[in-house]
Parts: C-alpha cells; structure tokens; sequence
C-alpha cells in the first residue's frame, strides 16, 4: 500500500472499529531507536498537521502524534468469508491460471535488491531546516503508517487463505513482504531525523477498523493505484525539476510505484473472481462511494500540507487531481461506475470541502471549551456532509465492461 492508502474512514458508514486484536509478530526487520513515535488515540476531527515549532529541529524522546479521522488506518475483515471466496470448489469463477501467473510475477520480485540507503540520506535531512523538516517527519510517518497497515492485512491473509488457496495465499504473503520493505524503508528514513515509529507497539496498541471482503477488495484496489499514481507523478515531477529534489528518498519511487502498480492489479484479478461484487446496482453505488471516500479524504489531507508539496515544487491541488484523474481512468477499467471527476463541478465541490473543513479546524484550534466548539462545528459539518453528498450524487460515468469484453471475453456478464 502507499502513502494515502487506506484512508477511508472519514465517510464510509460500513466500517466498524473493533477493539485491537494482535496479530501474530511479524519478524520485521525494522528499526527500534531510542526516540520512538507513539500515537495517541483521541476524538477530534480531521484536525491539521503538526504546527511547526520555532524552536528548530530537535531529538524527540518518546513522542506522541495525533491521530484523527484522517490517519492511515489498520484494517481487519472476516477472514472467513474470506476463505469461502477464495474456495474454487464454491468459487467457479476463479481463474486459478492468471493467479498462477500472478505468483511467478510476484516471486521474481524485481525490487529485491531496490531498496538499498546511502549517506545521502542522513546528509540530506540535516540540511532540512524548519516548517519542511517537521511536515517531512509527518510525511514519513503517515507513509510508514500506511504501508504498514498493507503488511499486516496481507500477511494475515497470507496466513488465512494457506490451505484454501494457496497460490492466492503465497501472493498474499509477498504483496506483505513488498509493504514491509516499504514500511521499513520509510522507518529508516525517520531514523535520518533521529525518530523511528514503534511498529510493534502500534500493531498492539491501534484499534482496527473492520471492513467486509467485498469493501476491502474496493478499498485496497483504490488504495494501491492511487499509491502508484503518487509515486509516479512525484517521481517524474523531481525528475523533471532536479532542484527540488529535497530528500533522495523520492528517486526510489519509481520502482517502488511498479509494486503498488502490481498490488493493483492483483486486486483487480480478484475482483474479476468475483463478478458479484461488481456486477449490480449495488456494486455500482459502492464503487462510485469508495471513489469518493478516497478522493476526498487525499484531497482534505493534502490541503492541510500544502507545506509539504510546495516544499517539493508541487502545486497541491493540481498535484491531487492529476492523480484523481488518473486513478480513476484507472479504475474506471474495473469498476462498474466512477466518478465524472473530469467535470469541473466536481472539483469545485471538493475545493468547497475544503474551506469548510478549515473553518472546522479553526474552530477545534480555538480557546473555546469542549462544548461550544462542539456546537460551533454543527453547521459546518452538515455544510461538508451536503457538498459529500451532492458530489456523489453528482451524474456517474458508468464504466468497466467495456475492457472486460475487450480483454477478458470469457468474463462478460
Ligand atoms: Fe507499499
Ligand atoms: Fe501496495
């Protein structure tokens, strides 16, 4: 999974948390430093980044960040229905040799010797100074959340589907062996600004959200090709304009990107498997309000960093919708209906969400006590939930069949 993967809770009603359940240790190779970065559980809305401080970068003991509506979340499903789908005695419509192609594209793993660190690294985050270094730290941190709640939802699926599938099992468990490399990698790069995220205990310690098979098939596929249209357009964007290549870890994208590309698309073969989850009214609006979920909640995230992009060279909101566009021609090849993100309406209406979600944070950043804020933030937060709905109600692009009967005759329905 990638940066803003897996962020979907802001919207989806189908969610649940549940109280956190260990996972089995994961036997990560990754850091363990003595400035470690812990989360600390609370109720605000989707609440703005860290304020820089002014009193300049400086080693962290054991720190806490916030965590809101619109942090990566850890996912868990039923792990059940899980292994009936994926059952070929029940399951007909599984197409045991793409998977098994699948497997030998996943077990030639390509990044294998990829991810290797050099003493730029270290030389480049002491040079970042200010309101960059802080937002960095934050990015660093958020991607490593992200990526590792990747590896811990496929490596537990890896363990599950063993004996009912093994082959859709085994890819399971690279796709978790790709996210901890990530995860990892991202975790070291925090050790250059002498931070590292405790791994162990966030497994522990974070509530898990549930969410059924089907909106984790939805989900995880948008959250990995929205993954790699970020990485992609950040990659060529520094490639393009070297000078604001500000930290090395961006020249690693590129590769790094094909591994969310391929998680996709193995995403994208299981739905084909289940042609239920696709292939009615139902479908339809779910697809188009994960599309949303998804859009919306990268959208808000990214305009409260902008920080973070222009530090980069980027333009926030044109950086968001060239990748929104692009997943969502993308996914418009699997899904059943997108969303016409291409009409202007619609980015208006999310520019809208925007000002209305400031106006939110102001009010949560405000010395008023609990209460008032609260009553405060009541019109604001009917005004964002109206935009929401007026965006989804907005006309849909029906789409999908079209490359299933163009590249996959024997699926059409
Ligand atoms: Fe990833
Ligand atoms: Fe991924």
């Amino acid at each position: 999974m990638a940066s803003s993967a897996m962020e979907l809770s802001l919207l989806n009603p189908a969610m649940r948390g549940i109280a956190a359940k260990p996972l089995p240790s994961s036997g990560l190779p990754l850091a363990r430093r003595s400035s470690v970065v812990r989360f600390r559980v609370s109720a605000s809305a989707a609440a703005a980044p860290p304020k820089p401080s002014s009193s300049g970068p400086k080693k962290r003991g054991k720190t806490e960040i916030q965590e809101t509506l619109l942090t990566p979340r850890f996912y868990t499903t039923d792990f059940d229905e899980m292994e009936r789908l994926f059952n070929a005695e029940i399951n007909k419509q599984l197409n045991q040799a793409e998977f098994d192609a699948l497997l030998q594209e996943f077990k030639t793993d390509y990044n294998q010797t990829h991810f290797v660190r050099n003493p730029e690294f270290k030389e480049a985050a002491d040079k970042m100074q200010g309101p960059l270094r802080q937002i960095f730290v934050e990015f660093l941190e958020r991607s490593c959340t992200a990526e590792f709640s990747g590896f811990l939802l496929y490596k537990e699926l890896g363990r599950r589907l063993k004996k009912t599938n093994p082959v859709v099992a085994e890819i399971f468990s690279l796709m978790s062996r790709d996210e901890a490399r990530h995860a990892g990698f991202l975790n070291k790069g925090l050790s250059d600004f002498n931070l590292a995220l405790d791994l162990g205990f966030l497994t522990k310690a974070r509530k898990y959200t549930f969410f059924k098979p089907k909106f984790i098939f939805y989900a995880t596929y948008l959250s990995e090709k929205i993954g790699y249209w970020r990485y992609i357009t950040i990659f060529r964007h520094l490639k393009a304009n070297p000078e604001y290549q500000v930290y090395p870890i961006f020249k690693y994208f590129e590769n790094w990107c094909q591994d969310e590309n391929r998680h996709g698309d193995f995403f994208s073969a299981l739905l084909k498997a289940q042609p239920q989850f696709l292939n009615d009214w139902k479908a339809k609006l779910w697809s188009r309000f994960f599309c949303l979920s998804v859009y919306v909640t990268m959208y808000l995230n990214d305009c409260q960093r902008t920080t973070f992009y222009e530090g980069i060279g980027l333009d926030t909101k044109e950086f968001d919708m060239h990748v929104i566009i692009e997943t969502n021609r993308t996914t418009a090849r699997i899904f059943p209906a997108v969303l016409d993100v291409e009409n202007p309406e619609f980015k208006r209406k999310l520019d809208r969400m925007v000002e209305i979600n400031q106006k939110i944070i102001a009010i949560g950043e405000s010395d008023d006590i609990p209460l008032v804020k609260n009553l405060k933030r009541i019109p604001h937060i009917a005004a964002l939930v109206s935009e929401i709905i007026a965006a989804y109600l907005m006309p849909p692009i029906e789409s999908g069949s079209v490359d299933f009967a163009e590249f996959e005759p024997q699926l059409v329905y």
